[in-house]
């Protein structure tokens, strides 16, 4: 299953990149929310060749192009996580594939087309980049700390939350806070230690689903904003390299 999921998303990689210089806008999921014709057909791409290793097995996928069936095996999937990002041609996004088996997290895969770089975790086996172990970072305290966040298409309650809780957070001193438009990579540095932490509200389950079990692989926490279990369905959440997970919850529950 890994090489598939593997496969499917290097070759979706290649959809999106050879797409850079004819992008389509086909819809407005929402006023701010753009559909291309890439992010189709970057699903169709990942679809065959999932379904053709294993036809029997359940899809639920941002796009929505598959057959609604019923299986213990459950792929998430989000064929373009960064679409605002690829439409400006601002060089990171990526591809999000995750499986389940009866309801259990057992594989991630997310790959950056543009720097290369693929990230995956098996339940129990840890994680890695490019297929070198990746663990996350040492850093103890909020006031060292990196942080990355999102910002929710909805504009309006949820957005001014969100910028108050951007205050609080440089009001506790920290290192800084930065926003890159795509949450799967935002979880992947997680784990990698290139930040310390993430948090955003109003995701969708395919944009966590891999990034989660690559974070918690890593050495890494994912849970609800006021420190509860993660859960597919759980669309508000903080992961962090663990040991700044209670300071991040304090500040935002
Ligand atoms: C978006 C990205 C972005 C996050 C949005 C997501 P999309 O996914 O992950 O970083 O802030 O909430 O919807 O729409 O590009 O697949
Ligand atoms: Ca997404
Ligand atoms: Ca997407």
């Amino acid at each position: 299953m890994l090489k598939t999921a593997i496969k499917a998303a290097k070759e979706a990689g290649d959809v999106i990149t050879k797409s850079m210089d004819n992008k389509k806008i086909i819809d407005y999921k929402s006023a701010d929310n753009l559909l291309t014709e890439t992010d189709l057909k970057a699903e169709k791409k990942i679809l065959s060749i999932i379904k053709e290793k294993f036809p029997n097995h359940s899809f639920y996928t941002e796009e929505g192009l598959a057959k609604k069936t019923v299986s213990e095996h459950l792929w998430v999937i989000d064929p373009l996580d960064g679409t605002t990002n690829f439409f400006h041609s601002f060089p990171h996004f990526s591809i999000s594939i995750a499986h389940l088996f009866k309801g259990k997290m057992d594989l991630g895969v997310i790959f950056d087309p543009v720097r290369k770089e693929l990230f995956h975790a098996e339940r129990g086996k840890g994680a890695s980049l490019n297929n070198k172990k990746i663990v996350v970072s040492n850093t103890t305290k909020l006031t060292d700390a990196l942080l990355i966040s999102g910002f929710a298409y909805e504009r309006g309650e949820v957005m001014k939350k969100n910028l108050k809780n951007i205050e609080k957070f440089f009001n506790e001193e920290i290192n800084g806070i930065r926003r890159t438009g795509s949450a799967a990579l935002d979880l992947c540095w997680v784990a990698c230690g290139r930040v310390d932490g993430f948090w955003e509200f109003g995701l969708k389950p395919w944009d966590i689903a891999a990034g989660s079990l690559i974070v918690t692989e890593a050495g890494g926490n994912i849970t609800g904003m006021k420190g509860e279990k993660y859960h597919l369905m759980k669309v508000d959440i903080i992961a962090s390299n663990s040991k700044i997970h209670d300071q991040m919850v304090k500040v935002l529950r």
